[in-house]
């Protein structure tokens, strides 16, 4: 199937209003989707996924919250909501619809296999939620409601993006249709996959216990160069080269951040600063540069914050413009599948 032939080029993604974004997900997301949005020719929607987020408890206070300051945080980054559409994903109940659809395609042996539903469900599947189990279905269908055929994410996201081609494929195929586009996943920049500062074998999640394992996009300078300088490495100075890293997770976290907060490339960063430059000397300046580049962010974020009326506005408007797009192709799966009255 030629896919770019027939479908129009559309970028959809989005991010769980489940907590503050860190550092992890503004590069490994959100400075993509900024990116993606200036392209030329390119449409653009990034949503809230806050049925997503209910997948595991959420303090309804909390939710709402997290929903306005994702909100925010997408726009203090760049993305515009007179270029991009911006929306929260329970707003637009086509998602809603669709996933059903794709909860009747996807196969339990499927879903059974994510490595996001096992780490995360963990020993104890039997009290996760049905949602938890069906999320990749519903993440499927926030992409396909909009034929969207790129999706920047962080790598973690990669399998769920292969379901996605899979849920694509199976439903063409068995309906014997080319509906769907089976979407290219953009994972992409020097930080897709962002480690947690205290061990660099885990990602950098809003969920860790340990405040000092990542960098929140609120934190404060005091605070982000106290995490940076706290961050661990190895004795080690920085090496000539990025094969001298491959070993060396937690350094090679700290110069992949620098490059991507730079818009460089890791080995540029080691030729600025030198093979046996000690981390003594490395971590001040980095601490500097993310300093440099998210206060603005956290200040535009704050401010943003003062006026939720006017984030709710923009939001509302958001879905509107989203349930155009999404409607037309709910309606003619319905008509693919026979449902009457479609
Ligand atoms: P989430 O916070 O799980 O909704 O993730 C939202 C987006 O941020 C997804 O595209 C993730 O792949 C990306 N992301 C989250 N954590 C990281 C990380 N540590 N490094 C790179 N990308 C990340
Ligand atoms: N599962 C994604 C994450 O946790 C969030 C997400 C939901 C998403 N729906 C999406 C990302 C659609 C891209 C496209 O990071």
């Amino acid at each position: 199937m030629t896919d770019a032939a027939k479908f129009t080029p559309r970028v959809l993604s989005g991010i769980q209003p489940s907590g503050g974004l860190t550092l992890g997900n503004y590069l490994g997301a959100m400075k993509r989707f900024v990116e993606m949005q200036d392209e030329s020719g390119l449409e653009t929607l990034y949503c809230m996924v806050d049925l997503h987020a209910i997948t595991v408890w959420q303090d309804p206070a909390a939710l709402t919250r997290n929903t306005r300051e994702l909100a925010a945080g997408y726009i203090a980054a760049g993305l515009d909501p007179a270029k991009s559409i911006l929306f929260n994903q329970s707003q637009v109940p086509e998602h809603a619809q669709l996933a059903w659809i794709f909860n009747c395609v996807a196969r339990m042996g499927w879903m059974g296999r994510m490595t996001q539903w096992k780490d995360k469900a963990g020993k104890n599947s039997e009290n996760a939620s049905l949602g938890l189990f069906a999320y990749p279905a519903l993440m499927a269908a926030d992409i396909l409601i909009y034929h969207a055929t790129h999706v920047p994410v962080g790598e973690d996201q990669k399998q769920h993006l292969e379901l996605t081609r899979d849920i694509a494929m199976k439903f063409n195929h068995d309906y014997g249709v080319d509906f769907f586009p089976i979407t290219e996943p953009v994972i992409e920049g020097a930080a897709t996959r962002v480690m947690s500062l205290r061990d660099g074998s885990k990602k950098m999640s809003k969920s860790d216990p340990s405040d000092m394992s990542r960098i929140n996009m609120t934190d404060d300078a005091d605070a982000i160069a106290k995490k940076i300088r706290k961050a661990r490495t190895d004795p080690d100075p920085l090496p000539a080269t990025t094969d001298g890293l491959r070993d060396r997770a937690e350094a090679r976290n700290l110069v992949n951040i620098y490059a991507a907060l730079a818009e460089t490339s890791p080995q540029a960063v080691l030729e600025e600063f030198g093979a046996g430059t000690q981390f003594g000397t490395f971590k001040p300046a980095l601490a500097e540069l993310a300093v440099e580049k998210l206060s603005p962010i956290s200040a535009e974020m704050a401010r943003l914050m003062d006026d939720p009326a006017e984030i709710d506005r923009m939001l509302a408007d958001g879905a509107d413009r989203a349930r155009e797009i999404a409607h037309p192709i709910l309606k003619r799966t319905y008509e693919i599948v026979g449902m009457v009255g479609a």
